[in-house]
């Protein structure tokens, strides 16, 4: 197995290039041009003295597929190259690597601040679950305000989170303000980008240093697996505040190699030492994912390597095909608000114009005047879009928010969000445009046939 040495990451080669052949291996023994799927639970060793130094982590080979796998590795590599970071880690699911990436940098009694519009499986991840772990989260009320970031930090601040282009309100935040307040700080910036792909923007190089994504959208884009990733943009200095971080800069005995102390080497070094700036996603890789194990199957790698290779080509046609719809919807007098940063009438469209000049996506809402009664309407009257709570497909997506993944709030929490019961949420997929607005113009004259009042002869056929 040999691995190509182009300089991949580096800006020698363009996206679409890097993104079919960043991270490929070479099979040797056969020459099979695509990555093969090693499905195996772990790897052998030569020998007695081999085993043990594989466990010492002496000479980066393989142990345990829990650790590292070539499946996977070579995925990792070509997202670490397309988000211009230094290492990633690929996870069962974005769910994973949101609470992997985290649990990586916190421990109980820390807290982190948070941008307040969030996809709402993270914000009951963080509220719920990581109180249980005496980790606090507290949601800024405006992400814009400088001064409101400053006010809330506390002595136990750790972390600084937020996405891209938040799921599902789009309500833009500016990367290039909350990383420098980051910065400033001392604190680490991990940042969702699953709404934007590295294709859209690249949160690192506006100061990010953590980016998680789930994979299980567009950069698989088929639909058909699971995943997520977490990106090591290697610029955060964690030597530099040894008490706010102390895993990575107290020294520990024992192994250092996969089964062990998490890297820290007999010699008692620190992970700073043995790592330099990978260090973070060492000890997440083997200290956190390695330990509480939501590892990716290589598979599952597999399929998302599969969809990699064409991610630019479809955020192209997605970002396109969102545009028109939004532009159609904005034009419907049934429409009250379309949520799309790439129409000029939205609030968030400067933000989109310095950060996304390729497009803004194709996750977003739109609310209908007559409430529920006309979602419910509009949404089973289509018949291209298919009604599933996902997003990132090739296939158009629909769902409800206020009635499925937002039921559990009550409707004044979902107004403050602005989920109102006429919200519906699309994600719009690669088809062709013009089937796409079809299908929303017939849903939307199923939407005016409903409202409008019985004809004579209509109540005459009851
Ligand atoms: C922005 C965002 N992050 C994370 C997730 C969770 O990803 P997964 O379903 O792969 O666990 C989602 C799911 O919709 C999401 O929209």
């Amino acid at each position: 197995m040999t691995t190509t040495q182009q300089p991949y990451g580096s800006d020698a080669f363009g996206f679409s290039t890097e993104q079919v052949h960043a991270g490929e291996v070479i099979d040797a023994q056969f020459g099979a041009r695509i990555t093969p799927i090693y499905l195996t639970a772990g790897f052998l060793f030569d020998s007695f003295d081999h085993a043990e130094a594989r466990f010492a982590g002496d000479d980066g080979g393989l142990v345990y597929t829990r650790y590292a796998n070539p499946s996977n590795t070579a995925v990792e590599e070509k997202l670490t190259a397309l988000e211009r970071g230094v290492d990633s880690l690929l996870v069962a699911s974005g769910q994973a690597a949101i609470t992997v990436a985290l649990l990586g940098i916190l421990q109980a009694g820390d807290h982190f601040l948070s941008t307040p519009s969030l996809y709402e499986g993270s914000k009951t991840l963080f509220r719920e679950n990581f109180a249980r772990l005496g980790i606090e989260v507290e949601f800024v009320d405006d992400p814009h305000d400088l001064t409101e970031w400053k006010r809330r930090v506390r002595p136990n601040t750790r972390a600084i989170y937020g996405e891209t282009i938040p799921n599902p309100k789009n309500d833009l935040i500016d990367i290039d303000l909350i990383a420098g307040f980051a910065h400033e700080e001392g604190l680490p910036f991990v940042i969702d980008s699953t709404a934007s792909t590295p294709y859209l923007i690249r949160p690192i190089e506006h100061g990010a240093h953590i980016v998680v994504h789930s994979a299980s959208k567009f950069l698989t884009g088929h639909g058909a697996s699971l995943a997520g990733v977490i990106v090591d943009g290697g610029t955060f200095d964690w030597g530099r505040y040894p008490e706010k971080f102390p895993q990575f800069s107290t020294p520990a005995g024992g192994p250092g190699g996969p089964g062990g102390a998490g890297g820290s080497g007999p010699g008692g070094r620190t992970l700073v030492e043995r790592f330099g700036n990978r260090a973070y996603l060492e000890y997440t890789r083997t200290v956190i994912a390695g330990r509480f194990g939501p590892v990716l199957s290589p598979l599952n790698a597999f399929l998302l390597q599969q969809g990699l290779e064409t991610l630019s080509l479809r955020v192209e046609r997605h970002c396109r095909n969102a545009l028109a719809v939004a532009t159609w919807l904005e034009n419907q007098p049934e429409v009250l608000s379309v949520d799309y940063p790439g129409l000029a009438s939205n609030p968030s469209h400067p933000i989109a114009v310095k950060h996304y000049p390729r497009g803004t996506g194709s996750v977003f809402g739109f609310t209908l005047a007559g409430g529920r009664d006309a979602a419910r309407t509009v949404i089973d009257a289509l018949e291209l879009f298919s009604r599933m709570s996902h997003m990132g497909d090739v296939r158009s997506l629909v769902l409800h928010p206020g009635s499925t993944s937002h039921a559990h709030l009550s409707e004044e929490q979902r107004l403050l969000l602005g989920i109102g019961p006429g919200l519906v949420r699309l994600s719009i997929g690669i088809e062709d445009e013009q089937d796409l607005l079809d299908d929303l113009q017939h849903a939307f004259t199923a939407l005016r046939a409903a409202a409008r009042p019985a004809t004579i002869g209509e109540l005459a056929r009851v």
